[in-house]
């Protein structure tokens, strides 16, 4: 079981993500359907924004996230940033806009009170705000959200000065205890509407 486990982490990581053709390949990562994927460590993309994922990319170029060697989930993407051209993102974002869904919900269930500091900036569904540079985060996976809440608070992300989107987000993750952490991540990936193929 390890031994796959190991060579199919390892033909991962040596596998180009663009096809011979020169087309690049976000699905190989993020999933067939964007939906995000726990193996690769690669989230959701079908419910964000396009204005927030070229901010990302950007994020990624300028090294605003993956601030060290630990966060290999961050330096895998900035891997992939540092290589597209201008035509391959536009590709990409035409991806993002075919395989979108919605997965901001008026009905949650389990609402934990720290929620509600969350909706000033992200939506009163968690349906993200591009005014403010915030993300839908409703529907994101699970597991990512954990992670992503974690480098915040530990300085993998929003320490830039150049990167204010982060830095407000960076001062929000402080107040969060380890706790919050889990019961917002829990909340907010149980509506992730991608059935995983
Ligand atoms: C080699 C695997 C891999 C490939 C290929 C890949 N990604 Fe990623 N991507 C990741 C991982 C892993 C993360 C999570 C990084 C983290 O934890 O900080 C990520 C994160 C992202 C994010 C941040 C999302 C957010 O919610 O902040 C964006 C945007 C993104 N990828 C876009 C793309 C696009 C567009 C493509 C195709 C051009 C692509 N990725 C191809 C692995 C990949
Ligand atoms: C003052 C506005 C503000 C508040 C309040 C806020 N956020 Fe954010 N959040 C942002 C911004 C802006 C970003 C994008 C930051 C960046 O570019 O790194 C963000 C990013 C995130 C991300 C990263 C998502 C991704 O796709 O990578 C998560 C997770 C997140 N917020 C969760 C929360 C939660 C949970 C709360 C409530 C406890 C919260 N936020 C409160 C503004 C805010």
């Amino acid at each position: 079981m390890m031994k796959i486990l190991i060579i199919l982490l390892t033909s991962l990581i040596f596998v180009t993500p663009f096809a011979t053709s020169g087309e690049l390949n976000c699905q190989m990562c993020h999933g067939s359907h964007l939906q995000g994927n726990v193996v690769t460590g690669a989230p959701a993309l079908n419910n964000l924004s396009t204005n927030y994922i070229e901010a990302q990319l950007n994020a990624f170029k300028q090294a605003f996230r993956a601030k060290s060697a630990k966060d290999q989930a961050g330096l895998d993407m900035r891997v992939v940033a540092m290589q597209l051209s201008q035509q391959e993102i536009a590709a990409a974002l035409a991806l993002v806009k075919k395989l979108r869904v919605t997965n901001a919900s008026s009905k949650p269930s389990n609402i934990p009170a720290s929620w509600q500091t969350c909706v000033a900036c992200h939506g009163a569904n968690g349906e993200g705000n591009d005014s403010l540079n915030a993300p839908a985060i409703m529907g994101q996976q699970p597991w990512y959200l954990f992670k992503q809440l974690h480098d915040y608070q530990e300085g993998q992300r929003g320490m830039e000065p150049a990167d204010e989107a982060g830095q407000l987000m960076r001062q929000t993750s402080l107040l969060l205890s380890a706790e919050e952490i889990k019961q917002l991540s829990q909340f907010l990936g149980q509506s992730n509407k991608t059935e995983i193929k």
